[in-house]
């Protein structure tokens, strides 16, 4: 019984987790007990031979799916370190980048940043500067003030600087409202339905060092549903015949941002990439039809469906604290500092026992942080071993998007290492922050 439901939880929410003979779970087939005791704890650990396979499911799909042709940006705001970079070079992925941090990290990692995106909703005069300084492909402009930003700084820096406007379609992606950002009201983009997103398009099209290559949304994160890009795509379609009747633009390029949800806990649907993009590339080329105008080149931005479910961290138990009537609190060496999903987003989790099956006997327990805070909650409504005790190893699943990205130093916590599995070898990606790290940058 025990056996069948970690089994069932393990296939269905990642191929590439299992346990061994001995019961000891598996990542990418190297022994996570192993680890833990080779790195120590917590510890972020990445399956590299996932993340490939992702990107390529991406490109293959896009690349066969859309006649006029598709790029895939990883956004990389979901795990941005350098080796992610390397990787994303070597699968000919492009990236998005919403910070001069993470174009320098690119950079630094040799990444080719005539493939990148450049996103942000307040990009500074220095942000613009140093992005075109840096050779970065495309900026997905958010709003007038940057237009004329982007302007001024390319012609003095003699050159024409390529790119998208960030458009607000309006749809509801029935998400969790902190990551809707398709809607009108957002502090992202420009509106259609207030007529800003036309007005934008002039504006750009006006301009002597703005090339106007086409248009950009994103309607929101953890979307499970193709209709919800389906609809966004023909409101972007229906704007770019507007625009080409209203200004005589044609659009050549169509971005329509990232968002597939990813599986965290059992109910979580499971969303095949190829088959999604399939039923949108079939509607888009249907909507263009009907439209009567050429699809433009198709631009997805995945970041968690790229890295989330390749990603895993391990934790060690410490103080087992039971209040009778009740609930039991199960203390990890983590915290909100290395995964503050739960305390932002209420987010749920995976989380299981590293060196043994869950025992048919299963207490319901919170797994919470270290951190001198009530909601450092990890996870609630965790089932655990009931004889749980200080020093068992426990894994949270599908941590690879949003995780390291977010950590913080908060309670002056070190940031834990990052671990990537190649071919069964391990190597470290990241290295473990020390106590000296933490004061590196007080004066
Ligand atoms: N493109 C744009 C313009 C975005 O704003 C985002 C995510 C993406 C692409 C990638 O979306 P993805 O494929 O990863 O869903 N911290 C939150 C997620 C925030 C997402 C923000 N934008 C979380 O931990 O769930």
């Amino acid at each position: 019984m025990a056996t069948i439901l970690n089994n069932e939880i393990l296939d269905m929410l990642c191929d590439n987790i299992a346990r061994n003979g001995e019961g000891t779970l598996t990542l990418a087939g190297v022994n996570l007990a192993s680890l833990a005791k080779k790195y120590g704890t917590p510890l972020y650990l990445y399956d590299e031979g996932k993340i490939r396979e992702k990107c390529r499911a991406y490109i293959s799909a896009a690349n066969e799916l859309f006649d006029g042709g598709a790029r895939v940006m990883y956004a990389s705001k979901a795990a941005s370190f350098k080796r992610l970079y390397e990787i994303m070079r070597e699968e000919g992925m492009g990236i998005d980048v919403v910070s001069v941090g993470e174009i320098y990290t690119a950079s630094a990692a040799g990444f080719p940043l005539e493939h990148a995106y450049f996103h942000s909703n307040n990009k500074t005069d220095h942000d613009v500067e140093y992005a075109i300084k840096s050779g970065v492909g495309y900026f997905v402009v958010d709003n007038v003030e940057e237009l004329y930003s982007i302007d001024r700084i390319a012609k003095e820096l003699g050159i024409r600087q390529r790119v998208l406007l960030r458009i607000t379609p309006g749809i509801d992606p029935h998400t969790y409202e902190a990551v809707a950002t398709g809607r009108v009201d957002s502090k992202f983009g420009s509106a259609i339905e207030t007529g800003q997103a036309m007005d934008i398009t002039a504006v750009a099209l006006s301009l002597e060092s703005v090339e106007l290559c086409g248009f950009h949304c994103h309607v929101g994160s953890q979307i499970f549903d193709a209709e919800v890009y389906i609809a966004a795509s023909r409101v972007m379609l229906r704007f770019i015949k507007d625009v080409k009747l209203s200004l005589g633009f044609e659009a050549s390029i169509l971005d329509i941002g990232g968002g597939l949800g990813v599986r965290y806990v059992e109910s979580d649907p499971y969303l095949d990439i190829r088959a999604t993009l399939s039923e949108v590339a079939a509607a888009m080329k249907k909507h263009a039809r009907e439209l009567e105008i050429n699809l433009p080149e198709i631009g997805f931005e995945p970041g968690r469906s790229i890295v989330a479910d390749a990603g895993l961290t391990l934790y060690t138990v410490g103080t087992v604290k039971r209040i009778p009537g009740y609930k039991t609190y199960v203390s990890v060496d983590g915290s909100m500092a290395d995964n503050p999903r739960h305390a932002l987003y209420g987010s749920p989790y995976t989380i299981l026992p590293v060196s043994r099956e869950l025992p048919a006997d299963t207490e319901i327990c919170s797994v919470v942080g270290r951190c001198c805070e009530s909601g450092d909650i990890l996870a609630e409504n965790v089932p655990v071993p009931q004889d749980i005790k200080r020093g068992e190893l426990l894994a949270c699943l599908t941590t690879g998007a949003y995780h390291y990205s977010m950590a913080s130093n908060y309670n002056r916590l070190t940031r834990p290492a990052v671990v990537m599995l190649r071919d069964g070898e391990d190597y470290v990606a990241v290295k473990r922050e020390t106590l000296e790290d933490l004061t590196r940058l007080d004066v």
